[in-house]
């Protein structure tokens, strides 16, 4: 492992545009659990039963006693973690420019992240179903379920739902951004859900380097990633971000 950290921090110094894709594995650090393997949030409930936008509509009570208010209790303590810390790190540094996350925790840009595509929306914001109002999640009332906008229309978290299209601006400049990459860093997803999973694929498509981080092997590790740096994200980062500060 020691080898492939020296080669991720070479590769990044020599890189001009990095990019970096993250999932839910970024932020088990941070408490929050992930969605698929051990203790993942669907290995005790049918993601078609509680995250599908037909499921919401036709029982959002049921939706947001068995997810959103338990979501909203994990993230409003959720802090970043040095995984998170040290892409902000990267930022910093002039080598990161943007991040594509498929979480809806806000962690990045809590870190200070400052270009962070939020590809399934986030869950810091809640909107009426009806009038469209916006609410912050942090001031909603959950101990009536469901949350409800003062015209009592039903609100619900600007997260995206299986069934519901990627908010086409994030979808547009995520392609860009792996297009014009020349090294994407790809942490704690386990590249299983589209389209999100495809942007690897066109960053490497276009020359780019692709650096995975995951202490598991995933469907990009054979044919897409050049390498995979086997650990956990906050141990990898932190031995990274070292051994790049040697190099600058
Ligand atoms: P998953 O839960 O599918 O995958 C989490 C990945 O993180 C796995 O590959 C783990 O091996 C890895 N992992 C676990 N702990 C880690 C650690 N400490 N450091 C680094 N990696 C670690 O999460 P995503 O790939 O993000 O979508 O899931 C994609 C989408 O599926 C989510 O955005 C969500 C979900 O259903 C929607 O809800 C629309």
């Amino acid at each position: 492992m020691d080898e492939l950290i020296k080669q991720a921090a070479r590769d990044l110094s020599e890189a001009k545009m990095v990019t970096a894709l993250t999932g839910a594995g970024i932020s088990v650090e941070s408490g929050i659990p992930p969605f698929r393997g051990k203790g993942g949030l669907w290995e005790k409930y049918d993601p078609m039963e509680v995250a599908h936008i037909d499921a919401f509509l036709q029982d959002p009570t049921k939706v947001w006693n068995l997810l959103f208010k338990d979501m909203k209790e994990v993230l409003d303590k959720a802090e970043p973690n040095d995984s998170h810390k040290g892409l902000a790190k990267l930022e910093e540094l002039g080598i990161l420019k943007t991040i594509i996350t498929q979480n809806v925790d806000g962690l990045h840009q809590m870190a200070g992240n400052t270009d962070v595509i939020e590809f399934h929306g986030n869950m810091a914001w809640q909107k009426c179903m009806d009038c469209h109002k916006r609410y912050e999640t942090h001031d909603i009332d959950i101990n009536r379920i469901p949350p409800r906008c003062s015209c009592d229309g039903i609100l619900r978290p600007e997260a995206v739902l299986f069934g519901e299209m990627i908010p086409q601006a994030a979808l547009w400049r995520s392609r860009q951004v792996a297009q014009d990459c020349d090294v994407m860093l790809v942490i704690g997803t386990s590249a299983i859900v589209q389209p999100a999973a495809l942007m690897p694929i066109v960053a490497k498509d276009t020359g780019a380097k692709v650096i995975e981080i995951n202490p598991e092997r995933t469907l990009l590790t054979d044919d897409i990633s050049d390498y995979l740096i086997s650990g956990t994200a906050g141990d990898v980062m932190n031995r990274i971000i070292a051994d790049l500060e040697k190099l600058l």
